[in-house]
């Protein structure tokens, strides 16, 4: 237990899992505040370029709670669907402090925000004449696609070659041109070239694209050069944090000699989701049965990819902890399992082959960095119900900040 992460970080402070469990019922989001605001202070002083803000992509988590708290740590926040705008609102957002990062909306949808004064960033020349047929003399932003994409899995790489993100950057002069038509504004230029990088060279050259970009545009306010910064997934093999520091001081001469070139100090915004609420989170659950099928162990568990999709999704890894029920049995055994939800697909797999100390009936597992991409994809398929989620305060309380589903509500939308 001692060389646990989560026993180095205090994730749990005084709580231990077991007794999370008890309380608030399994599984269970356990999300720590601390670390949350750590994540925030860390993005929001990236570079030490005077004129730049850090952008919470809301999609990693949107519980209410948290939001409120990457508010009070002076967090501006990205939107995707007018859902997340209308959450956004609820947790005291401004809309002059939401971005709401459009893809293939409908004109009620872009229209949703404009009606509440939110920023819009458009995908293509298509939807720009939408907006503009929407918003003639509107404010607007465009998002490029630089040609280049980063990310740990094909499906989440945003821009390059072969994605539907964002405009060709080919295209300068027919944004112009509709810009024009329109009357349109042009208040800045947006990106994000994918999720989850380690190292930051794809991340500059793509800074690099999105700048020589923005010089053929005058009087832009901002420039926002996406998210996609990436956490260790695999701390138990001892895997290197991205160096900020350095990718820091990169970006920063680069956003002072562009700017200087320029003529004007543009605000510069980054937009990162899984940096701030992966490590924040940990999913818990609880073994219920233990088996072997034809020469493989599995680990029977109430973690179904409806609860957490990402191991499923795209084969990601998550570092597993156990906590044991009792202290005395199996301490110091091994065992290699498949652990596996309650789902019925046999693609319900958490962890493949993983290397584990022995696990039993009604021991508890953590699944770690789970507080990104976690809830905020987790469904009620084969009608499970979604699972609670608590918050550790810095103070050291445990609290509910989101109920677990019920039965009712698995049919609350049916007409009967
Ligand atoms: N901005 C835009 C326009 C995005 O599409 C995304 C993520 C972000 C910012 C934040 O990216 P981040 O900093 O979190 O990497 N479900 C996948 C990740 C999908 C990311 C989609 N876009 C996963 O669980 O790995």
């Amino acid at each position: 237990m001692s060389e646990y992460y989560s026993v180095k970080t205090s994730f749990y402070g005084k709580h231990c899992p077991h007794d999370l469990v008890k309380r608030f019922g399994s599984p269970v989001y356990i999300y720590n505040e601390r670390i949350f605001r750590e994540r925030c202070r860390e993005m929001a002083g990236l570079v030490s370029y005077p004129n730049f803000r850090a952008n919470y992509s809301i999609k990693a988590n949107s519980n209410l709670e948290l939001l409120k708290i990457a508010r009070e740590e002076g967090m501006l926040v990205d939107a995707m669907s007018p859902g997340e705008i209308y959450v956004l609102e609820a947790a005291g957002y401004q809309a002059n402090e939401i971005f709401y990062i459009s893809n293939n909306v409908s004109a009620e949808e872009m229209k949703f925000a404009v009606d509440r004064g939110i920023l819009v960033s458009i995908d293509s020349l298509s939807q720009l004449k939408l907006f503009g047929r929407i918003n003639p003399g509107g404010k607007v932003a465009v998002r490029f696609n630089p040609g280049i994409g980063a990310g740990h899995h094909e499906k989440v790489m945003t821009a390059g070659k072969k994605t539907k993100f964002g405009v060709n950057m080919d295209f300068v002069s027919e944004v112009k041109g509709i810009l024009k038509e329109y009357d349109l504004k042009l208040a800045g230029i947006n990106q994000h070239i994918g999720s989850l990088f380690l190292e930051g060279n794809a991340y500059l050259e793509s800074v690099n694209s999105i700048l020589s970009i923005a010089k053929q545009f005058e009087d832009l306010e901002f420039v926002d050069l996406g998210g996609g910064f990436g956490i260790p997934y695999h701390k138990q093999e001892g895997q290197e944090r991205l160096d900020l520091s350095m990718l820091g001081e990169s970006l920063t001469k680069l956003l002072l000699q562009w700017s200087e070139q320029y003529g004007k100090n543009v605000l510069f915004k980054i937009e990162p989701g899984r940096y701030i609420a992966a490590e924040c989170g940990a999913l818990l659950g609880t073994v219920h049965a233990i088996k072997q099928n034809y020469g493989t162990n599995y680990v029977g568990t109430d973690m179904g990819f409806n609860v957490l999709a990402r191991p499923v999704m795209y084969d990601s890894h998550h570092d597993i902890e156990v906590y044991k029920n009792s202290d005395i049995s199996g301490a110091n055994e091994e065992m290699v399992a498949n652990i596996v939800g309650n789902i019925c697909e046999s693609g319900d797999i958490i962890a493949r082959g993983r290397r584990l100390q022995k696990v039993e009936e009604g021991d508890i597992l953590g699944v770690m960095d789970a507080g990104a991409y976690g809830y905020s994809m987790a469904s009620n398929y084969n009608n499970r119900l979604r699972p609670a989620e608590v918050l550790i305060r810095e103070s050291g309380e445990a609290v509910l900040i989101r109920k677990r589903d019920t039965l009712e509500d698995l049919i609350r939308n049916f007409i009967i």
